[in-house]
């Protein structure tokens, strides 16, 4: 059976790395491409940044591949993964070889909780010129992360795994994230299941150490907000945002993504790396079961970024397309 794939474009630069990421997913598999609105443009013209039919399709679709959203981002992105029943975002992060990386030894994966933490929407103004939000950690979510780190790691071929918390400041939210790791690491110690060490690291000494050494890290487990940070942060040690990708998962079809937004420094000079879309790309195609032709895309895109064309942000003066024209010639 084809399977469906519902794509959603939004915004800026969005609207230019997905049909190029749509064009390489043409190339390797047979796939049914719907596409549906969500967004900064369909608010101005309806009032609404992310209209239902949206949500109800990316429920339904074996994937979905989302570019980016503006202003509106915080509406589309947080309800869609919802919508795909997501839990874990997985963003890797690697050094490519031809690409100008201040941290070229750089390989590891940021697995963030994506449903809770200062993400949760709980913010309020309970006085004039006094606000306040609340930062949610339960032991479900908490554990459900873990389990899927440590599996993420054993998977992938990563050795270490860390931790990162604030658990000394806030006690009782870090503390119970903290608490819910070590209980999933007793329990697969016990049953011998693999990856059950990690080490627990303070975010902010982390963020310092991500930079200084990044060959010593492999699977980095985050709560929300610290793993949306240090994605980010890491991303400028391997040559910055269009390179990386990143797949909402967990129970359900899963959304792909690039980290990067609508990038409206560049949105429409058609000059935006594809890479970190069509890297997206590779994801779905591996969360479908498509692995070898998930390779074959990594692949190609690795050519590509070790021998050209290059777009602006990695020193280079390609277009989207012709990016995108050198990444299909070679599958
Ligand atoms: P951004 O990721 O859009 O851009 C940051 C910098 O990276 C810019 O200099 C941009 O030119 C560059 N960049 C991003 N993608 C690139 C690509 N594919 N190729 C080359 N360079 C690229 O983040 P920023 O500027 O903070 O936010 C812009 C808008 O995007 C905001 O309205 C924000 O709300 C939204 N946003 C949306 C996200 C989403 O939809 N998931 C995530 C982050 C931001
Ligand atoms: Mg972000």
């Amino acid at each position: 059976m084809t399977e469906s794939v519902l794509v959603v474009p939004g915004d800026g630069v969005g609207r230019e790395v997905v049909p190029a990421a749509i064009e390489v997913l043409e190339a390797v598999a047979d796939l049914e491409f719907v596409e549906a609105d969500a967004g900064d443009r369909v608010k101005r013209e309806t009032g609404e940044a992310l209209p239902e039919e949206t949500y109800r399709r990316a429920g339904e679709a074996d994937a979905t591949l989302f570019g980016a959203a503006g202003e509106t981002a915080a509406d589309v992105v947080l309800p869609l993964r919802e919508a795909v029943d997501s839990f874990a975002n997985v963003r890797p992060v690697r050094a490519y070889p031809g690409v100008d990386a201040l941290r070229p030894e750089t390989d590891l994966a940021f697995v963030r909780e994506n449903t809770e933490g200062v993400y949760a929407g709980i913010e309020s103004e309970v006085a004039d010129g006094v606000t306040t939000l609340t930062r949610v950690i339960t032991e479900e979510a908490s554990r459900r992360i873990a389990e899927f780190g440590f599996d993420y790691a054993a998977d992938n071929g990563y050795d270490d795994v860390t931790v990162a918390h604030k658990a000394n400041v806030m006690r009782a939210t870090d503390g119970r994230f903290l608490d819910g790791v070590a209980a999933v690491a007793e329990e697969r110690a016990e049953r011998d299941a693999a990856g059950a060490d990690y080490e627990p690291a303070l975010m902010d000494a982390l963020a310092t150490d991500l930079v200084v050494r990044p060959e010593e890290y492999g699977v980095v487990i985050c709560p929300n907000l610290a793993g949306d940070v240090l994605s980010d942060l890491a991303a400028g040690l391997v040559g910055g945002l269009g390179l990386l990708p990143s797949a909402n998962v967990g129970a359900g079809n899963g959304l792909f993504e690039p980290v990067h937004g609508s990038a409206p420094d560049i949105a429409g000079e058609g000059v935006a790396n594809p890479a970190a879309t069509v890297l997206s790309a590779a994801m779905l195609l591996e969360h479908l079961g498509e692995e070898e032709a998930a390779a074959r895309v990594r692949t190609a895109v690795e050519g590509v970024l070790a021998d050209g064309p290059r777009t602006p942000d990695l020193g280079g003066d390609a277009s989207t397309a012709a990016v995108t024209d050198a990444i299909v010639a070679r599958l």
